[in-house]
């Protein structure tokens, strides 16, 4: 059975994020999406909200969980049984860090092998930390988020 795990922070999940999780999806029989616990100096969601915002997200998504993690991705890949990581990468910026976290992993753990997905071209400007500035001042982020998220951060911040 192939089992993956689509690591992040998700301070918030992004549209970007939910059609990879999509798209992964189909390649393996099972994917963990692994919350990180720890997601910065300055969260905008806690990691029971993130985690239940992705939940809401990804409903009906039969072959997908959702999971918080804590301390090193190698070791929440061995606890879940997985032998692949998923990640998305949207140009070049991303690439020289994925490259990199991809490696150490890989050093570290033979089963964290990383996989890359090339993001749509109309997510490859999306990120958590756009969605956060935009918020801060006001303005629209109902293009950038899933709608479970949306729905969450209007009651929180709007
Ligand atoms: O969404 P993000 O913030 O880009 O995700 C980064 C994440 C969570 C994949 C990465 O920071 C991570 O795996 N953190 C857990 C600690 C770890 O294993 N670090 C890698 C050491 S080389």
């Amino acid at each position: 059975m192939s089992k993956a795990v689509f690591p992040g922070s998700f301070d918030p999940a992004t549209k970007g994020h939910l059609d990879l999780i999509d798209r992964a999806r189909g390649m393996f029989d099972e994917l963990v999406v692994g919350v990180l616990v720890n997601s910065g100096k300055d969260p905008l969601c806690s990691v029971d909200e993130r985690v239940d915002m992705l939940k809401r997200a990804t409903f009906g998504m039969e072959n997908v969980s959702v999971e918080a993690f804590d301390g090193l991705l190698v070791d929440f890949v061995d606890i879940k049984g997985a032998n692949a990581v998923v990640r998305g990468v949207r140009g070049a910026m991303d690439f020289e860090y994925e490259m990199a976290l991809a490696q150490a992993n890989y050093k570290m753990n033979r089963r964290a092998d990383t996989v890359f997905l090339a993001a749509l071209p109309e997510y490859s400007f999306v990120s958590s930390s756009a969605v956060k500035e935009i918020l801060r001042y006001g303005g629209n982020i109902r293009d950038f988020v899933p709608d479970a998220v949306y729905e969450f951060l209007s009651q929180k911040f709007m």
